[in-house]
């Protein structure tokens, strides 16, 4: 298989219908077909090359997450559903029911990052709950925070307060997906961090089907996460990122506006980036991939 077409990827007897800024939906008619790409973004721009097994990392991660949650609740997952034709991509791909996904997403922060760092610092609150004084940058909460937001079409994405997540999908819904997001970024957290990895925040998705409630979308991974290095994790100051500190760090040593088209990532950086990805899932799973 040409390496491009892990970026650009077609599968000529399905409808795309959607294409992230990683990953394909293709529509098989009563599932999807999820297939994650090769392709790295940084800085909100999708960078022209790939980094090889980036999309199986991704993949297997969730697959992993996965298996490990199903008693909590059930999820999208169809096992055994990619056509045979479509075999070369099974590592990649995820086969899922069709759901109504809810309109909000689900953030649980454990630590204080990002822009929820940036609202303590000038008024104490994070998503507008009052947090205690003397925090430091990418500091363990001392309970992990349900954090929801809008789920926008187009443009970003709006953090709202809980009342308003019950206005949009109900008091009953509301509690659950509040209840199982901290249920198992808790548990899952737990567990990287034995593993050497700090899952600082997180987001879920949920979707209704046969009036069911079901986990659905990518769990737990570097693309829906930040993912730290505990080991060189310091209270103070912002966190190496797991798996894209080294595309960053050589991305603000040129000259680039950070708007498209990004620059091209050179080969030697490329490897050390899908080591970093490889490592990330035998850290997690303690198998090699
Ligand atoms: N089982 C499912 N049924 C229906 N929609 C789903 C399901 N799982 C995930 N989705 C939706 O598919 C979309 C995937 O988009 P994604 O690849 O994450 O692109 P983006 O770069 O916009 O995040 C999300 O809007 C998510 O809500
Ligand atoms: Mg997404």
């Amino acid at each position: 298989m040409p390496d491009n077409e892990l970026l650009e990827l077609e599968i000529p007897q399905f409808e795309k219908v959607k294409s992230g800024k990683v990953r394909e939906v293709f529509d098989m008619g009563e599932s999807y077909l999820f297939v994650a790409s090769d392709r790295v973004s940084a800085f909100d721009v999708v960078l022209p090359n790939g980094i090889p097994r980036k999309g199986e990392v991704l993949t297997q991660i969730s697959h992993f997450w996965f298996d490990r949650f199903e008693n909590d609740i059930p999820n999208h997952r169809i096992k055994d559903g990619l056509p045979e034709d479509l075999a070369h991509l099974a590592p990649r791909s995820m086969v899922v029911k069709k759901a109504k996904p809810l309109a909000i997403e689900c953030i649980v922060r454990g630590y204080i990052t990002g822009s929820g760092w940036k609202e303590y610092l000038k008024q104490g609150t994070v998503c507008d709950i009052p947090l205690p004084e003397g925090l430091l940058e990418s500091a363990e909460l001392e309970e992990p925070l349900f954090t929801p937001s809008t789920k926008a079409d187009e443009g970003h994405d709006e953090n709202i307060s809980f009342e308003k997540a019950v206005d949009i999908v109900g008091q009953e819904t509301a509690e659950k997906v509040r209840d199982l997001s901290l249920k198992i970024y808790t548990e899952a957290r737990n567990y990287a961090r034995e593993r050497g990895i700090i899952i600082a925040d997180t987001k879920f998705e949920f979707g209704e089907l046969d009036g069911e409630l079901i986990l659905i979308d990518e769990v737990l991974t570097p693309d829906s996460s930040r993912f730290w290095p505990l080991d060189e994790y310091e209270p103070g100051r912002g966190q190496f990122s797991f798996d894209k500190q080294y595309v960053r760090d050589y991305l603000e040593t040129l000259d680039w506006d950070k708007t498209p088209p990004g620059p091209a990532l050179p080969a030697d950086l490329v490897e050390r980036s899908q080591a970093r990805y490889l490592e990330a899932y035998e850290r997690l799973t303690g198998q090699a991939l």
